[in-house]
């Protein structure tokens, strides 16, 4: 193959020279193109434009492949634990026992919060979205900790600050369950390992004796781990832009979130359910919701299905699936919700539409079922959602920040008025 791509305009040659990563994939280095053209590319949605190299997250759309740092999604969902994972995507290799015992202790001994951040509760109307509250929180830990601010931390600082979040965020997950429900917070407990302590602090109650079921145990790890990161996301690129500013971590990962919450990226999991449980009051019927979301004069869509990289089934989904069935099992759960995703999921598949468009489950199509068996409220979810991607935000933030990228800013194609003159309001 050539290595470079040559474009013609107006009446000039230019070689743009191809950029070629480790599995072969191809991209035009467009780099120069303003300067010797005068023209910029136009490409609404970065449908096709890579924003950056990357050596965290391996993704083939097309043949249904999620690696992190060339470890098969399959791998680290059956072997590692979401810890281990956190520590790859972060340093980009496994750790070793001992690298792994140093990065567990100085976890679960960065647990607490400052007692003033629940103070910030008080401020919030009853009901309040915890996804909104979660964006706050995280923002407002730059306050506790205003060294953050510090574009220029030395490593140990910046190591420090990464731990923090790492740690508080199950600590600030599980008391926006707490608060959520009127309840007392239950703290952290360092002899408990990172899901564990998590599960804990979520359903143990203050007056009565809480066991850690192994089962939740395993099932919440696997969830983690499957959301840890997916390359270059909605939010992982949100969580990129505003680091490209040198803004503070925390300020990163708040945008993250509040990009995460929309419910074309991680929301989708809260509106799957809301979804199914439409079509069981509604009678069952999942052909009719089919013809909705096929009919575009509605605009009702199948949550859950479809995905802009994806163009098979997504890896992430087949696990989850998998492992929906035997939770529920293993708990002995049998939810309805279940059986309508899976008649959903047949009926679509056998669908033309969806055949043609190549649209496939989704991450979020049977997350939602499990994170409800295990007595999540699904306002719940794509908070859950958020704590899985941490470690994937930061490793996209910290990789920008080691490469030294500049401030990322788009260029545009201005449509409006033309230069004109002002008009005096007397004459509009
Ligand atoms: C994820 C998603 C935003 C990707 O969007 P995208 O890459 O911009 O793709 P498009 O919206 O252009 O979809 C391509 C075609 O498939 C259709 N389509 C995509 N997702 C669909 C869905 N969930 N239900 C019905 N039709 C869908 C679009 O209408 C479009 O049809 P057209 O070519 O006839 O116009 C989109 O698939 C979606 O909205 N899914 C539901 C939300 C969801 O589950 N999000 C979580 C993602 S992990």
């Amino acid at each position: 193959m050539s290595n470079t791509a040559h474009l013609s305009l107006n009446g000039k040659e230019l070689e743009l020279p191809l950029i070629e990563g480790s599995e072969q994939e191809v991209g035009i280095d467009i780099s120069k193109l303003r300067a010797a053209t005068g023209a910029v590319t136009v490409d609404v949605g970065f449908k096709n434009t890579g924003s950056t190299t990357s050596n965290i997250t391996y993704l083939d759309g097309e043949a249904g492949v999620l690696r992190h740092r060339g470890y098969s999604i399959e791998d680290l969902a059956e072997n590692a634990s979401f810890l281990e994972v956190a520590y790859l995507l972060i340093n980009g290799e496994l750790p070793n026992a001992q690298e792994y015992a140093d990065w567990d202790h100085q976890i679960r001994h960065h647990t607490l919060v400052n007692e003033d951040m629940e103070n910030i509760f008080k401020a919030w109307p009853t009901g309040s979205h915890p996804m909104g509250q979660l964006t706050a929180m995280i923002s407002s830990l730059s306050s506790f900790y205003p060294e953050s601010l510090n574009p220029n931390q030395s490593e140990e600082d910046q190591h420090r600050t990464i731990r923090r979040l790492i740690a508080k965020m199950p600590t600030i997950v599980a008391m926006l369950h707490k608060k959520a429900a009127g309840h007392p917070v239950i703290y952290p407990q360092n002899k408990l390992d990172y899901v564990s302590n998590f599960l804990n602090m979520t359903f143990k109650n203050i007056t009565e004796d809480y066991e850690i079921d192994p089962v939740y145990v395993e099932a919440m790890n696997k969830l983690l781990i499957l959301h840890a990161d997916h390359e270059q996301n909605c939010s992982a690129s949100t969580v990129r832009i505003v680091g490209s500013s040198h803004a503070n971590l925390y300020a990163c990962i708040s945008a993250g979130i509040a990009a995460l919450w929309g419910p074309l990226h991680g929301g989708a999991n809260q509106k799957v359910i809301e979804m199914l449980e439409a079509i069981k009051n509604d009678g069952g019927d999942a052909q009719k919701y089919i013809e909705k979301a096929k009919d575009k004069n509605d605009p009702f869509r199948l949550m859950g299905f479809g995905h802009r990289v994806y163009k098979n089934y997504d890896p992430r989904a087949t696990i989850i699936k998998k492992s929906c069935d035997e939770i529920l099992d293993k708990l002995g759960i049998s939810d309805p919700v279940l059986e309508i995703a899976k008649q959903l999921e047949e009926t679509a598949l056998a669908d033309p539409y969806f055949a043609e468009r190549k649209l496939f489950p989704n991450v979020d199509f049977y997350s939602g079922i499990i994170y409800r068996a295990m007595g999540f409220p699904v306002e719940m979810f794509t908070v859950l959602f958020a704590l899985g991607r941490l470690p994937g935000w930061i490793s996209q933030w910290k990789e920008m920040r080691d490469q030294k990228q500049p401030i990322g800013r788009p260029r545009q194609i201005y449509t409006g008025p033309a230069a004109r003159d002002w008009v005096p309001m007397e004459a509009r």
